[in-house]
């Protein structure tokens, strides 16, 4: 081959590349003519790079140097389009498509909610103190909620203010008549408003001795504020026994304050009434900054233990009624009871 036709072919060559090379519209279009023109094994430049063998030898040192130029022509002007599609973003794609290494997105795992915590250590506590866990319903009696707790028909905490009764078929019947006096022998129904309810449940179906608490939401129809909502959380104990005295009550309460709150917590009774207990105490709790009032407590009346068939001269007992949200709020210095119940994450997340 003469020196002449070999140059011919490298110049049509060079610019048959950069025109291939600058309309490549994306990474693959580019990638097929970089084989075409620079591939190792079939490419043209290498077929050009064996011709180079026939050229006559006194022109062999020309031709190798027009070569050298071609090839280098060629390897810029692949460059040059390999940055015009990276800079349009077109070479996203030149990568591993999926790249194992970039760490993952991490899964948002939820969790209890802080009164379900509060609920569950509370019973943890109770439960190495030997009380077990008791339930009743949401929808009482009166006879649960008020009568067999000695609280008579005549008493304010039955006031209909107070309370969340519910409208039976007796209330909803507006034309009266027959189902009026059908539904005269339902009992009436409200949501509890405290789970001493669960005390009289229990002791109904259970001989002395007992041994229990209960944990849930009672209700009533309070306007919430920062310390109210119209329903929350009690935790209620009971222990009934032979000789059960009040300072097996203080002991039980100073036991779980400290379990629950810290071993500096102090514990006060103040003497106060409720129609369950004689004599009756409001539980308050203290660290260095004056004393908060967490519920009630007592001796179980005999009225009560009555009620339920129990022999006030065999047996006695304690009970008490304190507040979660409360001590849940006190523990982890929350000042607005509402904050549990909007179910605002950022709120629930840090607990
Ligand atoms: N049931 C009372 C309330 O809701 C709290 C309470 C007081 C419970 C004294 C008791 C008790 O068991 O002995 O306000």
């Amino acid at each position: 081959m003469g020196l002449a036709e070999f140059t011919a072919e490298l110049e049509a060559m060079r610019s048959a590349a950069a025109t291939a090379f600058a309309s490549a519209a994306d990474v693959e279009a580019l990638e097929a003519a970089r084989v075409d023109f620079l591939g190792a094994k079939a490419g043209r430049l290498r077929a050009a790079q064996k011709g180079l063998g026939a050229v006559a030898k006194q022109d062999k040192p020309l031709a190798g140097k027009h070569f050298n130029e071609a090839k280098q022509a060629i390897e810029a002007s692949f460059a040059a389009a390999q940055q015009r599609l990276a800079s349009n973003g077109s070479a996203k794609r030149t990568g591993p498509a999926f790249d194992p290494t970039v760490p993952g997105t991490p899964l948002v795992l939820g969790h209890l909610h802080p009164i379900t915590q509060t609920i569950d250590e509370l019973t943890d506590i109770m439960g190495r103190l030997g009380f077990a866990v008791a339930d009743g319903p949401e929808i009482e009696d009166e006879w649960h909620n008020f009568e067999a707790l000695n609280i008579p028909l005549s008493h304010p905490a039955r006031d209909p203010l107070e309370n969340f009764y519910l409208s039976t078929a007796k209330a909803a019947d507006p034309a009266g008549g027959k189902l009026k006096q059908a539904a005269t022998s339902e009992p009436t129904l409200l949501l509890r408003s405290q789970t001493s309810t669960v005390q009289i449940r229990v002791m109904e179906k259970t001989p002395p001795p007992v041994r229990i608490i209960a944990l849930g939401r009672v209700y009533r129809p309070d306007t919430a504020d920062a310390t109210h909502y119209p329903m929350f959380h009690q935790i209620e104990g009971l222990l009934i026994d032979r000789h059960v005295t009040m300072a097996d009550l203080k002991t039980v309460l100073r036991l779980f304050a400290s379990s629950y709150l810290g071993s500096d917590v102090r514990i006060r009774f103040r003497p106060s009434f409720f129609p369950f207990t004689e004599p009756s105490v409001e539980v308050d709790m203290s660290w260095n900054d004056g004393w908060l009032e967490f519920g009630g407590a007592g001796m179980v009346d005999p009225n009560v233990l009555r009620s339920v068939g129990y022999d006030p001269d065999e047996v006695s007992g304690f009970a008490f009624g304190l507040g979660v949200e409360r001590l849940c709020m006190r523990r982890h210095a929350i000042d607005d009871i509402r904050e549990f119940y909007k179910n605002d994450v950022r709120f629930l997340e840090q607990f």
